[in-house]
């Protein structure tokens, strides 16, 4: 599958699940922008079943390579990212997972619980990464318990494989081409922006500016009944050069770990 199919496939049940993704699409695309994807994000658990290696085998086999390493020590996080050497064009990958040996033994039986159940219905999928949570029902007594120790392990819980967000590459726009611009036009068209660490995280001299949507809130159905909670969110990154020309193409644990926050629970209004 080639990398084109890959992202247009995850963006169609990204984009279709989240409204505000295809609103600020077409906000911007009404702008006259033409959007390139700066990266695309996963998350999911250290278990050898389903872990970082496995999330990134199909990335792997059209030619990305593994790059940096993030840690998040509070969040119980560790990071990869992945690039495409020949294809420039080609979206980073960011893929995350939550060090289960770090938690305590109510989230580890939890997410054991889980992976158990929706593994051997994983394959179907075609590739985890299409999978979603499949045939799983999620119970919103123990989602309420995940989180509050682990809003990531609540989220996963959830929603299972797939893309946690794509990330507009500010760069490729011309008139919004400032993460203070485009988040000043999300603002007055009413999207909520994620604030943890402030609205701009990281500066130029960081060589990179991020921000975030929070995410929308969208009726799941649970065990007990369905509840509106939140789901994906879209991001949005500027880059900068190095001392010597090259753009930077890392990420900055710092505002990586605020970024994860655009997926926290709060209630709409
Ligand atoms: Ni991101």
């Amino acid at each position: 599958m080639e990398i084109e199919l890959i992202c247009d496939r995850l963006w169609r049940e990204y984009s279709s699940q989240n409204p505000s993704v295809k609103k600020i699409r077409a906000l911007l695309t009404a702008n006259g922008e033409e959007i390139l994807n700066d990266h695309i994000a996963f998350r999911t658990i250290n278990d050898p079943r389903v872990n970082i290696d496995i999330l990134s085998g199909i990335f792997i086999k059209n030619g990305y390579s593994p790059k940096g390493e993030y840690h998040f020590k509070q969040k119980h996080l560790f990071a990869r990212h992945f690039e495409h050497p020949s294809e420039p064009s080609a979206p980073k990958v960011f893929i995350s997972e939550l060090l289960l040996e770090e938690l305590s033994g109510g989230v580890k039986k939890n997410m054991s619980i889980w992976l158990d159940s929706i593994y051997p219905k994983l394959n179907l999928a075609g590739d985890i990464i299409f999978a979603g949570n499949p045939g799983f029902i999620p119970s919103y007594e123990i989602y309420k318990s995940l989180r509050d120790e682990s809003e990531y392990a609540g989220w996963l819980y959830v929603y299972g494989f797939r893309a946690n967000h794509f990330t507009v590459s500010v760069d490729s726009l011309t008139k919004y081409n400032s993460i203070f611009k485009l988040n000043d036009l999300l603002k007055r068209e009413g999207f909520r922006l994620n604030e943890a660490g402030g609205e701009i995280k990281g500066t130029p001299s960081d060589m990179l500016e991020q921000s975030s949507t929070m995410a929308d809130i969208i009726p799941v159905s649970f065990m007990e009944g369905v509840y509106e909670i939140p789901a994906c969110y879209y991001e949005f990154a500027k880059r900068y050069p190095d001392k010597n020309g090259n753009i930077y193409t890392g990420f900055l644990e710092k505002s990586a770990d605020k970024i994860f926050e655009s997926t926290n629970f709060y209630k709409k209004n």
